[in-house]
């Protein structure tokens, strides 16, 4: 770390929580973030973590004891919120002493933060406003995740440059907050580290590194792309509220548009409610990622992917991305 001293400074609150030599989280991806990748990182000096998505207890179990036997450095798993088996989770991670567990896809419900600190491990939450961050602080969270619009997959409304000036300024001295999406070089690093921010998390700027198992035409589709490239899905009807997911624009896009009108379909028909319709949409989600992370269906799948992919332009090693990005932020920094 000695060679990149002014990152090492302020990165040192966020390396000392974490437990790694870099301040800089891999966030989870679904069906990309697995042990491979995970162990990448956080043997790279980074921070990986664990995408559970719809995983059993029981898949999450397996590759909790994979990733640890491709790693002796720490690690953390994300859970999403809605999943039905959550307290599950939480047990597996807790009996496999997981350090950080990363609550992702809403407000976390009533008792989970309780449970992952009655195992043992520090908590990670998303907090899209400033006053959520707030709650979710009082509430027991110990460091937060603020992600733009900018970012891969699920987003929020607000871009990650206003999200940083509205909280940094009012968290950031007494609370741990990673800053997240659109970030693809070091220099970015450099300056939401000077706003206050502990560290940094990236996903679309790791999603093709050499260990990551993604499929080749994935990688190719993310290597051609360019940032316009990157677009929201659209919300086809206000009474059906889907979160926007960021992806390549492909004929995936299309056939989300109309999932949303054979569900509205159902809703109409009264053959589901609310709660069912939104899930429909989230297992839509998770099984065309699956389709072009795992199955190579670039044209079908959905290609979740950052404004950022335009900054991807091959396929290199993880630690070899690390240390460009620590490069660059440490050059930034040196400048000023
Ligand atoms: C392919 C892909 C899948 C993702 N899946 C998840 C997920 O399952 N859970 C989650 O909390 N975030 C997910 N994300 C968001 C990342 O964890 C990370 O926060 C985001 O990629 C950061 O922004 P960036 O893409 O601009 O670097 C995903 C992102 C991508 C690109």
């Amino acid at each position: 770390m000695n060679s990149y001293s002014k990152s090492a400074t302020l990165m040192q609150r966020g390396c000392d929580f974490l437990g790694s030599q870099y301040a800089i989280l891999c966030g989870a991806m679904s069906w990309v973030s697995e042990r491979n990748l995970v162990s990448a990182i956080s043997n790279a000096g980074g921070f990986g973590v664990i995408a559970c998505g719809a995983m059993t207890p029981d898949l999450l179990d397996g590759e909790i004891a994979g990733t640890k036997s491709l790693t002796d450095k720490p690690f953390g798993v994300n859970l999403i919120t809605m999943h039905p088996q959550l307290f599950d989770l939480i047990d597996v991670c807790t009996q496999h002493g997981v350090g950080h567990v990363v609550l992702a896809g809403g407000i976390p419900p009533k008792g989970s933060v309780e449970a992952i600190k009655a195992g043992g491990a520090k908590v990670i939450c998303f907090a899209p406003t400033l006053a959520l961050a707030k709650k979710l602080l009082r509430s027991g969270a110990d460091a937060l995740v603020i992600e733009g619009m900018e970012a891969g997959g699920h987003i929020g409304p607000v871009s990650t440059s206003v999200l940083a000036q509205e909280m940094l300024p009012e968290l950031a001295a007494e609370h741990l907050v990673f800053v997240a999406g659109g970030i693809g070089r070091g220099e970015a690093i450099a300056g939401y580290l000077e706003m206050g921010a502990c560290g940094v998390q990236l996903g679309t700027r790791f999603a093709c590194a050499t260990e990551s198992i993604a499929h080749p035409d994935f990688k190719k589709a993310f290597f051609r792309a360019n940032s316009r490239d990157a677009i929201t899905s659209v919300q086809l009807d206000p009474r059906l509220p889907v979160i926007p997911v960021r992806a390549l624009r492909n004929k995936g896009t299309e056939a989300f548009t109309a999932k949303q009108r054979e569900v509205m379909g159902s809703l109409d028909r009264e053959e589901v409610a609310m709660a069912e319709a939104q899930l429909q949409i989230e297992h839509y989600w998770a099984g065309a990622l699956r389709r072009a992370v795992i199955d190579g269906d670039v044209e079908n799948g959905s290609l979740m992917a950052g404004q950022s992919v335009g900054m991807v332009k091959a396929e290199e090693p993880v630690a070899d991305i690390i240390a460009q990005l620590m490069q660059e932020c440490e050059s930034a920094l040196t400048r000023r």
